[in-house]
């Protein structure tokens, strides 16, 4: 048995955000998630990794992330190692280190280099102290230090794997993007979410040539850096770039609408001088009307809906469109996590030479 063109394709490479790839980069990608889809299903065997290890590390929850990267791994004929912050001592920035309680990232991402083969991290929000840049921080710092690849399962700036997930779901419906609407909208939460979504389906959307329409109320706007670059993409990639206040207004026409919460920026570091998360929640509470219903994407033109979960029912979106709008791409996306990090880790973490 021959081993596919991808593995190895992006042999030892760090996946930290998809923009620092090409458009052409993220189709060989979805060309071999499409392959190992199909494999899946049909229970061919894919031990391309086999032996291989993956170390990850979660400073926050997960369903979906960590789920389809052990069982991504396993499928590859590898192990995924869940690893705690607390269970080991914790992997550090240097300006907060504490005595034998904490390790310096730069050693951790050196030994555990010595064990396996990739290193996986999500970090946003309470463990990157709500200091927005932090947790990419840390994933940078990892990168710098490791001598595997280093993959970014979530931080305070990119989730590059739910957006890989996203636009595969969004081909597999519609093979041309170009030139379609496609709104990325916020859409309320009483909880506290990371500008990692809204800013990575932004960008890759803008890097598939769609007319990206970004919707949110005052407060809400995203990092000027990814504003800049989204724009940029957009001229890169023949598409456009807007942005609106006006949900039902940004809904009309779409193709796609991507409706999923996250924090008003204001409240935090670097962009406040403190971290005022009731402050956050609190002002949240005056856009609780940005919720998706059915009769907003009838009237809207009966867009496909998506996001990335956990959904935050009664305020996000209705019961009614989760459980039975029919161009609900909800749990295909959900389901495409598993396909796109398989690629990835075949990619980077695979070798064009292995035996297997
Ligand atoms: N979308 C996503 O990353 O889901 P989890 O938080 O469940 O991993």
């Amino acid at each position: 048995m021959g081993l596919p063109w991808y593995v190895g394709y992006f042999e030892g490479k760090h996946w930290l955000t998809n923009i620092d790839y090409t458009q052409e980069d993220i189709r060989k990608v979805i060309e071999a998630a499409l392959d190992l889809k199909r494999k899946f299903r049909s229970r061919v065997p894919t031990p391309y990794l086999k032996g291989k290890t993956l170390f990850m590390l979660f400073y926050n929850r997960s369903l979906r992330t960590r789920n389809s990267f052990e069982a991504g791994m396993f499928q590859l004929g590898g192990h995924a190692h869940f690893l705690s912050p607390n269970d080991v001592y914790t992997p550090t920035l240097p300006e907060d280190m504490e005595p034998y309680k904490t390790e310096a990232i730069r050693d951790v991402a050196r030994v555990l280099s010595r064990y396996g083969d990739g290193i996986a991290i999500r970090i946003y929000g309470d463990a990157a102290k709500w200091h927005i840049g932090r947790g990419h921080r840390v994933i940078e710092e990892f990168a710098k230090w490791a001598e595997i690849p280093v993959l970014n399962m979530e931080d305070d700036v990119y989730h590059p794997f739910q957006a890989l997930a996203d636009i595969m779901a969004v081909l597999e419906v519609m093979p041309k993007i170009q030139g379609k609407k496609f709104v990325v909208s916020y859409a309320y939460s009483g909880g506290l979410k990371p500008l990692a979504v809204p800013q990575s389906v932004t960008l890759i959307a803008a890097m598939f040539g769609a007319e990206v329409v970004l919707a949110h109320p005052p407060g809400f706007e995203l990092q000027d850096h990814i504003i800049q670059k989204a724009k940029e993409l957009a001229d890169q990639y023949g598409g456009s770039f807007t942005i609106t206040n006006n949900m039902e207004e940004a809904f009309e026409g779409a193709a796609v609408v991507y409706p999923k919460a996250w924090s008003p920026k204001g409240f935090f570091p670097p962009y406040n001088s403190s971290v005022d998360k009731e402050g956050a929640k609190e002002y949240q509470k005056k856009f609780k009307d940005w919720i998706v219903t059915m009769d907003l994407l009838e009237k809207s033109g009966k867009p496909y809906y998506m996001h990335c979960g956990p959904a935050d029912r009664g305020q996000e979106v209705t019961d009614e469109v989760l459980d039975s709008y029919e161009k609900s791409l909800y749990f295909q996306e959900a389901e495409n996590r598993l396909h796109v990090q398989k690629a990835v880790m075949a990619m980077v973490m695979g070798s064009r030479f292995q035996e297997f």
